[in-house]
């Protein structure tokens, strides 16, 4: 009787709420279509959500919409034929929409309730984030949902986000609600920078000191960077700084990833970007040292010794622990940035290159990059690298991550590489977004605005439709050079990671960014909800 009135007086209460909730959140919908009638189906919390009883995705997506959406997770009854109306739930998780992309979801508001099908569970897992999305401003325990049918599919396969965590350490729990955020929007990817000049971040048993010693820095550099040659007049904060994922937690939030559909990307960057690690191990330097954990930025000249035959044992044991961790098929191998100064002074590099008949120390990069190939794919792996990479006489299944913002993606995809773009004029989330930089906290010396994200078309021109199949999808990049707290990461994440998201999942025509930015309030509001800073003017 009472649950009768409950229901009765949330009806009531229906008549009054303007059915404010239009679907139209970010990433944008591919197709929203209002039913004609303007009927509204009432959305209570607390109502059953049925998925396939036999499915343990299913079972956790449902969980999702118990978290997200304040449903009841129910195992759907086993029903012959016909279901009885007495059998039907309100909201009812299912798979089999017909679709060649595995991300497809629909949603179907109707006079039955909410009707979710997946191509596959990460598409009802969208499904939920966009009613998520959808209702997030609805107050109260009763949702007025209009009837309708909500179809969408990424456009890209690939939506990546970097964290650089070398620069800065994140901590653990930081890094599960980056992997939040990301959800929310939408990304299936998340590349994690783990090693670097300023620090590495990953523990690998058969390498201890990396973890003891090259994961920590007395002091950082204060303001902004002077370059190595510098470095002796520069101010230092005097705080040490540091820290490292063990494999415990890097497993447990490989987990947590998988189950928000996001595939973590680790980047052990070699042969440049290595001084940590030689700080540990300086015979795999080409002087030997001594070595020490740089804390200033920049491309520094001090690498791994590609002569020693030290230094692929080395990598070997990295990589090795690194694919144990790590389900991905891509393995990020970093490739940028190698200066090859010591490499030119150096008797083993020399020796080298004498032995293998090569020409230019360049070429002993490429002999790096084969090596590891050839390293990763008996684990069954494919290679990531920076755009470097593209000239490494590597096999077509190394993948490029252009983002010199040159004509690099173009040369990759007619060589037939896949091509991952985080071109760094659109990409590259370490730099400002508004002109006004005294409004904002120091960052790297160049300007993003949300507008020109947004703005961005990852498939140039010049590629043929065959071609432009070679581009995998779009990815932003925050470095941490200048970006040192889980509050500051946010900030230059928010917004410009919807607008991302958008050139992920949209088609190109469909974007508008005056309307983008309507719907981005609506999306700020949820935010602040979340307690997540983000960039509350934008340009
Ligand atoms: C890079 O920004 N060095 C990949
Ligand atoms: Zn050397």
């Amino acid at each position: 009787m009472r649950k009768h009135f409950l229901t009765l007086a949330a009806a009531m209460l229906s008549m009054y709420a303007a059915a404010d909730v239009n679907y139209q959140v970010i990433p944008l919908p591919q197709s929203v279509t209002l039913d004609a009638s303007g009927k509204t189906t009432l959305l209570m919390k607390g109502q059953a959500v049925s998925y396939p009883a036999d499915n343990a995705r299913m079972k956790r997506n449902a969980e999702f919409a118990e978290e997200f959406l304040g449903l009841k997770p129910q195992a759907e009854l086993a029903t012959k034929g016909r279901k009885k109306a007495k059998d039907i739930t309100p909201v009812r998780l299912t798979l089999g929409l017909a679709s060649d992309n595995p991300d497809a979801y629909q949603i179907t508001v109707d006079k039955k309730g909410v009707l979710i099908q997946g191509a596959s569970e990460s598409g009802v897992f969208y499904a939920i984030q966009t009613l998520r999305k959808s209702i997030a401003q609805e107050q109260g325990d009763t949702i007025t949902l209009p009837w309708a049918v909500i179809a969408d599919a990424p456009r890209f396969q690939y939506r990546g986000a970097m964290l650089d965590c070398a620069r800065h350490f994140f901590p653990a729990e930081y890094i599960k609600q980056f992997i939040d955020v990301l959800s929310l929007h939408g990304v299936n990817k998340f590349h994690w920078h783990l090693t670097d000049d300023q620090g590495w971040r990953l523990e690998v048993k058969s390498l201890p000191e990396l973890a003891e010693k090259s994961s920590h820095r007395p002091y950082t550099i204060v303001g902004p960077n002077v370059g190595a040659k510098d470095a002796d007049n520069a101010i230092y904060d005097g705080k040490p700084e540091g820290g490292f994922y063990s494999q415990q937690q890097v497993r447990d939030i490989v987990a947590y990833a998988a189950e928000r559909y996001i595939t973590i990307i680790p980047e052990i960057d070699l042969p440049g970007h290595m001084v940590a690690a030689l700080s540990a191990y300086p015979e795999l330097g080409c002087t030997g040292g001594p070595y020490f954990v740089r804390p200033y930025w920049g491309v520094d000249p001090d690498v791994l010794c590609a002569g020693n035959p030290k230094t692929l044992e080395f990598i070997k044991k990295v990589l090795g622990e690194v694919c144990e961790l790590f389900p991905s098929t891509y393995i990020h191998i970093g490739g940028d940035e190698c200066p090859r100064k010591r490499w030119e002074a150096c008797p083993k590099c020399q020796a080298k290159m004498k032995e293998l008949g090569l020409q230019k120390e360049a070429e002993l990069q490429t002999y790096i990059n084969q090596e590891v190939e050839k390293f990763l794919s008996t684990k069954g792996r494919e290679l990531i690298g920076w755009d470097e990479i593209v000239h490494g006489g590597l096999s077509d299944n190394a993948t490029v991550m252009y983002w010199r913002g040159g004509k690099e993606n173009v040369e990759a995809a007619k060589l037939h590489h896949k091509v991952i773009v985080t071109n760094k004029w659109f990409c590259y989330f370490d730099y400002y977004q508004l002109a006004n930089r005294a409004a904002q906290p120091l960052a790297f010396n160049r300007d993003l605005p949300l507008s020109k994200v947004y703005s961005h078309e990852p498939i140039p021109e010049e590629l043929t439709p065959e071609e432009a199949k070679y581009i995998l999808g779009v990815q932003c990049n925050l470095w941490s050079e200048y970006v040192a707290s889980p509050d500051h990461a946010m900030y230059m994440l928010l917004p410009r990671l919807a607008a991302i998201s958008e050139v992920q999942w949209l088609q190109p025509e469909k974007k508008d960014f005056e309307q983008f930015k309507g719907r981005l309030a609506e999306l700020e509001k949820m935010y602040r909800q979340l307690g997540y800073k983000f960039c509350m003017s934008y340009e």
